[in-house]
């Protein structure tokens, strides 16, 4: 395809764990990248770092904007025609701030919102994932219906960044070493998918018509496994057989609920 005929792409929220992915991809795939970014010169090495692997692409243009300023929003969409966001779980309420101001920039082909967990129309998450990640997730699908806005939605699985350090043990940074705690008997399948692949496949959907107000499943077969089936991955690489500490379903919600009231 020739240079002039892919889409420039804008992505909100560019610096996260998986934005910087997109970023990267799409540049990579040589589309004219935007990335709208709260802070063009950080004083964070590493984010600065980041920032400087950006440009170094010679793809990607940096633009001074943030969701609660509705002009840099949509100064930055209208130089687009392909709009992602990959903002965090805080900020998914304020989507509805960045449907707006798409619907008021007019020039839109695809809007893809930072989805990539669960399917919100279906999922059946307890509370408080419900409540901050579910609903505010299907309240933006509506929001982006409302507006008439072409979509696609790409859900994946479990981040290789958040689901692999602890080898499936939630909230674990490293891999069990003699005692491993699984939640529930293990047997449970989830697809593990890394962040590089999930931007690929995001940057190949929004140009693909057939993706049109559509949703996107990554599930790669070989990367769905239950924590027993990780486990023993492990077991056989490191060669030493593992205690398995189980914890029930009914302990784990009300670790989950003592968890949600102590906070409040
Ligand atoms: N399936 C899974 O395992 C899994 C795991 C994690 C996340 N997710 C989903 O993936 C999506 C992305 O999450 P993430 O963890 O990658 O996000 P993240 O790392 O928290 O990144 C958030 C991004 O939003 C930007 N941002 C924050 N406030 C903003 C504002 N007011 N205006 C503009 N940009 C703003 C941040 O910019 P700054 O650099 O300025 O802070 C950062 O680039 C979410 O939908 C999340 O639910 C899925």
């Amino acid at each position: 395809m020739a240079a002039e005929e892919k889409s420039r792409i804008l992505v909100v929220g560019g610096t996260g764990c998986l934005g910087r992915h997109v970023v990267a991809e799409s540049a990579r795939l040589g589309h004219p990248t935007l990335a709208l970014v709260r802070d063009t010169a950080p004083s964070d090495p590493a984010k600065a770092h980041l920032l400087k692997s950006f440009q170094d692409t010679g793809g990607v243009t940096l633009l001074k904007g943030n969701l609660d300023d509705n002009g840099s929003v949509v100064s930055a969409i209208r130089l687009a025609d392909v709009v992602f966001s990959t903002v965090g779980v805080r900020q998914i309420p304020y989507q509805t701030k960045l449907v707006a101001a798409i619907k008021e920039a007019g020039n839109v082909k695809r809007f893809l919102p930072s989805e990539f967990g669960l399917d919100a129309d279906r999922s059946e998450a307890v509370e408080p994932t419900r409540s901050m990640i579910t609903v505010t997730k299907a309240a933006i699908r509506r929001a982006v219906e409302a507006a008439g806005v072409p979509y696609t939605h790409v859900l994946a699985g479990y981040f290789f960044c958040y689901g692999l350090p602890g080898v499936g043990q939630v909230l674990a940074q490293a891999p069990p070493v003699d005692t491993a705690v699984i939640l529930g008997d293990g047997v449970a399948r989830v697809v593990f998918v890394d962040e590089a692949n999930i931007a690929a496949y995001t940057v190949l959907a929004a140009g693909d018509p057939r993706a049109e107000n559509k949703t996107l499943h990554i599930r790669p077969p070989a990367n769905t496994l239950s924590h027993n089936e990780l486990l023993a991955l492990l077991e056989g690489k490191t060669g030493r057989a593992l205690e398995r500490v189980h914890v029930p379903e009914d302990a784990v919600l009300k670790q989950i609920h003592l968890a949600v009231n102590e906070s409040v």
